[in-house]
């Protein structure tokens, strides 16, 4: 059967940092500490005056692109997974062709386009468009492009304002990746739920503390499916477990939980209840109640074990460090935690070709996915390609009125005019509005 997965990715992040212990929390008069040891979150990237889903999508794909030397008639599919967009209709996928289309010979009139929508999840869905479409050969001989792009913005003053982002991830989807071949095998946790949602408003109406149990409880049900298909997942079987990181703490209680799930009737139960007991079964308790009380206090103690900390350590941390960095990408920010785990292992020189990752994707709505991936013999030559440290140590870090300033200029109920804070350079630019209200691009050398 071929195989069929991400053949490279680039990641664009927007232009603009806020720090959140040095600049943010001081402002809200919070302890920097909540920042950095509770979310786990050291900075946000934001767009500046110039940047939009648009820009950053088409500035990541262009590089992938260019990177693998491919001209848009080897693209047979352009997928955008967004919850930024900024019409009903026209998708920003013929947005982002339009502007690859300035500066390459060729089109991409004979590519199917769309925009996916389900939160964040919405990317690991394109994902899967593309995936389905290969295999079903449909593609005559051709890649896939899909691109995750968002601007997480929340209303000022909402607890979710502290974990915004801006960025994009673009993916090459193909038949024998370089990067990861994506598993068959996929488990859903999927219920009508309204935790996180945007009727028809810019804004997100979030509720911010359930929103983090809905996660929690997708993603055991979607690997609860998955295992119903596939192997039981046991921790050793992977060598890093990517997960949607809206925040790199929500992935602290992620691991947790994945990891008491993993152990559970296994040799590393037996070995731990010398020191901490048998997870409790509910059968042995009263009443629900009781039994959660006892869970609670299991989880506390297992998280202090070596064994776990180790785990967690090796497989878990490793997928936060670009994240902590640039805050929730939405659709993207699942896989920014594979490329920041990928990294990690590539900077260390591990040689991961062969090993296989769980992904957790999930959005709001809501949805939690998992997949597994193989990593391919070449993945190490790709990610030594991306230059996300680079983009990261140059944003403009933003004082707070500053940061202000930009929020309100990618408010679209509020006309702001901004200086751009810095100066776009062989990049694409939005540059206003058409007769049809339409958004205009163009490239600056
Ligand atoms: P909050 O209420 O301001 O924060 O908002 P908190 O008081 O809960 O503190 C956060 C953590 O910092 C806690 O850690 C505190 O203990 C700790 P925890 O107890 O949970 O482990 N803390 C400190 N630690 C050290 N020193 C200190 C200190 N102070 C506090 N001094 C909340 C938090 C997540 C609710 C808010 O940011 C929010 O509403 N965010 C938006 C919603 C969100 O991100 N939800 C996540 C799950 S849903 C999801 O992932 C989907 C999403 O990406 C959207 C989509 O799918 O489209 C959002």
């Amino acid at each position: 059967m071929t195989a069929v997965g991400i053949d490279a990715l680039e990641i664009w992040t927007g232009k603009l940092k806020l720090d959140l212990p040095g600049t943010f929390a001081p402002q809200k008069g919070e302890d920097p500490e909540k920042y950095t040891k509770g979310l786990g979150l050291n900075a946000s990237s934001f767009p500046d005056a110039h940047e939009d889903i648009v820009t950053m999508g088409a500035n990541a794909a262009k590089r992938l692109m260019e990177r693998k030397g491919l001209a848009p008639d080897d693209i047979g599919r352009i997928d955008v997974a967004t919850e930024s967009a900024f019409d009903n209709s026209k998708p920003v996928s013929t947005y982002i062709a339009g502007c690859l289309e300035q500066v390459y010979d060729g089109d991409f009139h004979h590519a199917n386009k769309g925009e996916r929508k389900f939160a964040c999840i919405a990317g690991t869905q394109s994902l899967d468009d593309a995936y389905n479409w290969i295999k079903a050969g449909r593609n005559r001989d051709r890649a896939a492009l899909v691109i995750a792009t968002d601007t997480a913005l929340y209303a000022r003053g909402d607890p979710g304002e502290a974990t915004q982002g801006a960025g994009a991830v673009a993916m090459l989807v193909d038949e024998d990746p370089d990067l990861v071949e994506l598993s068959t095998e996929q488990g859903y946790g999927s219920a009508d739920e309204t935790d996180f949602l945007k009727p028809n408003q810019q804004f997100p109406s979030v509720d911010g503390k359930r929103s983090m149990q809905v996660y929690l409880a997708r993603m055991r049900e979607a690997v609860e499916d998955f295992e119903s298909i596939s192997d039981p997942t046991h921790p050793e079987d992977f060598a890093y477990i990517p997960f949607h990181t809206p925040f790199p703490g929500m992935v602290r209680k992620a691991g947790l939980l994945g990891y008491r799930h993993m152990i559970r009737n296994t040799p590393i139960e037996e070995s731990l209840a010398e020191e901490i007991g048998l997870q409790p079964r509910e059968d042995d308790y009263a009443d629900r109640e009781a039994y959660e009380e006892a869970i609670r206090e299991h989880m506390d103690e297992l998280k202090s074990t070596d064994e776990y900390r180790e785990w967690y350590g090796e497989v878990i941390e490793p997928t936060l460090a670009i994240s902590r960095e640039v805050g929730n990408w939405y659709t993207g920010s699942v896989h920014i935690a594979r490329a920041a785990a990928l990294k990690s292992a590539a900077e260390s020189g591990r040689d991961l070709a062969g090993e296989r990752l769980l992904v957790g994707s999930y959005g709001s709505g809501a949805q939690a996915e998992i997949h597994a991936e193989t990593v391919a013999d070449d993945w190490a030559e790709e990610i030594d390609e991306l230059n996300v440290d680079e983009q990261i140590d140059e944003r403009y870090d933003l004082s707070f009125a500053e940061y202000e300033k930009v929020h309100d200029r990618h408010n679209h109920d509020k006309t702001i005019d901004i200086e751009d804070f810095t100066v776009p350079e062989e990049e694409f630019v939005f540059t206003g509005w058409g007769r049809m209200n339409e958004r205009t691009y163009e490239y600056v050398e």
